[in-house]
């Protein structure tokens, strides 16, 4: 344990000293060799960061006072991490890394189950669709996962998905479909979420008669299941050590199995053991989530930034901001450490969309927008693959040049004095050239995957998930509970009750008019 605002304010004072980014290439020759880091076909640059060597150095110091290491080794151990719940964190588990020799069983076994029904599913043909429903971690992951394999796998069979409680998800979902050719995959670790058994009731109506046959449920609550009237033999379990948000690895990942093929989501699995292993073998100052985690400490604790942008720039993994924003924001999207007391700065607000698509909409912000740092402003993670997956090589390259310029532009900007000559002797040039200035210095990493494959995916999330437990390590808070879901979950059942009862209850007069209009 540390005080964590004393090292704040010494790193601040780093951070006072340094020069631009631009600049800190001068300085420092072997800053490639430093920044850059791989584990397979991931590479990330984070050179273009605002983190000089020294202060990257003092980041490392801070993290292992922070009992990273110890920390990360309770975590494979499957110690009870999430100690407010009081549950071991083991998605890692599910990739064959970390955990109890049981869990290992449990896991081994539970593959081979759910690639046996995968593939009896496949061959069988009597399926052509499948509707999986969930929300949340049951349903982000997924939906990802699902459009990464695109890139180098093919759909057996139509995946659609149903999450949100407005009836046009299901609808969309079903529409068109046949129910004798649909198996429905009703996917909620709790069975307790309002969504996911409103779908499930929506589609077992649709369903009909085949109803028994065709819908399957994946859970970490069996009896829930049962109780919703789910058939123990068609119910696919995970354990309370697999966090929501953490799953898509698990039977969550079962939609994924039957549409791609076991041996796609096999190696989708390696891909990530290969970081798990990375990430718990590696020592910190060449520890990749590490790194990651450790530029996000420094933006967001030193340097202020208020938020962080996600790009990739491969439609294919256009929904990576959604994903990580549930993945972020859930579990560092917290105020009070583990011991009750007051956190200071965590989690930033996780946003983005594709690039090239962003573009043409919140670049301006990125650029020349009024916020750089100190509690504003958004470094960004640009994400691309190197492989043109299209057989489009001239869109690829041209995707992959804008990746490029981007960052390039949002480190350099353009001085005014460079404007200025450009526009030579123009009659309103004071007014015009300052609004033409980038100021540049503008932060971001870049992310390369030498191809769209399902191991580089698994590499890319399994980044990500670690990154989110040092962070949290270093916020000294749990980031494997979600406590602040739950009160807007009861007051929306005490609503709906009293809607139907056409009631309106004891409310502020702003929430007891909307309900007045209903
Ligand atoms: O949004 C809160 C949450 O509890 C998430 O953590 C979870 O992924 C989601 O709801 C869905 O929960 P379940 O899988 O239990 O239906």
């Amino acid at each position: 344990m540390t005080d964590r605002a004393s090292h704040y304010l010494t790193l601040e004072n780093l951070a006072a000293k340094s020069v631009g980014i631009a600049e800190l290439f001068k300085a420092e020759p072997k800053r490639l060799d430093r920044f850059v880091m791989r584990e397979g076909p991931l590479r990330a640059d984070f050179s273009k960061q605002a983190i000089s060597e020294n202060a990257l150095e003092a980041l490392l110091s801070f993290a292992a006072k922070c009992d990273l290491e110890e920390w990360r080794a309770k975590l494979f151990a499957g110690e009870k991490v999430n100690t407010s719940e009081d549950r071991a964190v083991l998605h890692m588990a599910l990739r064959g890394v970390g955990g109890s020799k049981e869990n290992q069983k449990q896991v081994a076994d539970m593959r081979e189950t759910l690639a046996n029904f995968a593939n009896k599913v496949r061959s069988e043909g009597k399926f052509k669709n499948i509707v999986h429903i969930g929300i949340g971690g049951s349903d982000l992951g997924p939906r990802l996962v699902a459009d990464a394999f695109e890139a180098s796998a093919e759909q057996s069979l139509t995946l659609r998905f149903a999450e949100n409680v407005d009836g046009a998800s299901v609808n969309d979902a079903v529409k068109g479909l046949k129910p004798e050719e649909t198996l429905a995959i009703v996917v909620s670790k709790s069975f307790g979420t309002q969504e996911t058994k409103m779908n499930g009731d929506a589609v077992r109506a649709w369903l009909g008669t085949a109803a028994s046959t065709n819908m399957i449920a994946v859970t970490a609550n069996r009896d829930g299941a049962q109780e919703f009237g789910i058939a123990p033999d068609k119910i696919f379990d995970f354990w309370d050590w697999v966090g929501g948000r953490y799953s898509v690895w698990s039977a969550v990942g079962l939609s994924l199995q039957i549409a791609y093929g076991p041996k796609v989501f096999d190696a989708f699995l390696k891909g990530a053991a290969r970081m798990d292993t990375h990430f718990r073998d590696q020592p910190l100052q060449e520890n990749l989530p590490v790194m990651m985690a450790l530029t996000g400490i420094w933006n967001r604790n030193v340097l202020g930034y208020s938020s962080q942008a996600v790009i990739p720039y491969a439609r294919r993994i256009r929904k990576l901001a959604a994903f990580l924003q549930q993945l972020e924001m859930e579990s560092n999207g917290k105020r009070i450490t583990r011991g009750g007391k007051e956190a200071g700065l965590t989690c930033p607000i996780i946003w983005g969309d594709e690039g090239t698509n962003g573009q043409h909409a919140f670049f301006q912000w990125l650029h020349q927008g009024t916020s750089e740092g100190k509690y504003g402003g958004a470094p960004v993670d640009f994400v691309a693959v190197l492989k043109d997956h299209e057989a489009r090589p001239d869109h690829h390259k041209a995707l992959l040049a804008n990746c490029f310029a981007q960052s390039e532009a949002l480190m350099l900007g353009k001085p005014e004095h460079v404007v200025r000559e450009e526009m030579e002797d123009r009659p309103d040039i004071d007014a015009i050239a300052p609004q033409k200035t980038f100021p540049g210095n503008r932060p971001s990493t870049t992310i390369t995957l030498d191809e769209l494959s399902p191991s580089a995916v698994g590499h890319l999330i399994a980044l990500y998930e670690h990154k989110v437990f040092v962070q949290g390590v270093i916020w000294n808070v749990n980031s494997f509970d979600q406590w602040g879901v739950q009160l807007g979950k009861v007051l929306a059942t005490t609503i709906l009750d009293e809607m139907e009862k056409g009631e309106v209850g004891d409310h502020d007069p702003s929430t007891s008019a909307l309900m007045g209009m209903v």
